[in-house]
């Protein structure tokens, strides 16, 4: 695992993207993992400007979604559907074809995790994977306690979790649970990037990356992933130790 810290926000987004940029430059066919959330709404914005200004191809990507709320239609903004739609597929050109998302509405949800979990065998594992983290250290909808042996299923949100997935919507909007990828899944994609910023982020960055591994921090197995790299700003690295 590699940690870089970076000044502020505006550094730290314009290096993850970079580093998108420079996986998909090595691997035009590559399989691509993208969480939502606040964190990596800078790093999206600004792989869609280098990708234009480099004239990056993605046409030949394949981009799978970390996680959704279930019950949450794909057409409401807040969805992780609409979110990576309008911040990342369609800014940079990635067609239906080349994106497999969970169907939050399915009524199905083994079978929806199925086709998750074949389709990640079928297109050769996950190249890259960029994740943040909940301030209780989850990891996609992987909260403290998961099992870490999992692979594609749904889970209870916890209260943190829920209150602050309301902020993603315009209005007060019914969720309670998610389907996400399994830690499993997380820790076999090729590289894992974890993003994390600000100082709410500061205490559970010290447990996930200076505690021991635990699953009541999934976010501390990146310490074990040999792709692993964790881009801070300054202020979510600020209690670190080293
Ligand atoms: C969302 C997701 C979540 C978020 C996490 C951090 O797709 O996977 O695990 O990454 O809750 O959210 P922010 O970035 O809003 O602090």
């Amino acid at each position: 695992m590699e940690i870089k810290i970076f000044d502020d926000y505006e550094r730290m987004s314009s290096a993850a993207a970079d580093l998108i940029i420079d996986i998909v430059k090595r691997n035009p066919v590559a399989v691509l993992c993208f969480a939502t959330g606040n964190t990596p709404v800078l790093t999206y914005k600004l792989l869609a400007e280098k990708a234009k200004e480099e004239k990056i191809d993605f046409s030949k990507c394949f981009c799978i979604g970390l996680d959704e709320w279930l019950g949450v239609s794909p057409d409401k903004s807040g969805s992780c559907h609409y979110t990576l739609y309008h911040q990342v597929f369609r800014p940079l050109g990635i067609k239906d074809s080349q994106i497999h998302l969970f169907n939050a509405m399915t009524k199905d949800i083994e079978s929806e995790c199925k086709k998750m979990n074949e389709l990640i065998e079928k297109v050769g594992g996950i190249d890259f994977l960029l994740a943040g983290v909940g301030v209780n250290g989850h990891i996609g909808f992987n909260e403290p306690g998961a099992d870490v042996s999992l692979l594609a299923h749904d889970q209870e949100l916890h209260d943190t979790t829920l209150s602050s997935g309301q902020n993603y919507f315009s209005e007060p909007t019914p969720i309670k649970k998610g389907i996400t990828l399994g830690m499993a899944q997380v820790m076999k994609a090729r590289k894992f990037l974890l993003l994390a910023n600000g100082i709410k982020k500061a205490p559970i960055m010290k447990q996930a990356l200076e505690a021991n591994i635990t699953n009541n921090v999934p976010a501390s197995f990146i310490q074990q992933h040999a792709g692993g790299i964790v881009i801070l700003n300054k202020e979510a690295a600020s209690a670190l130790s080293k």
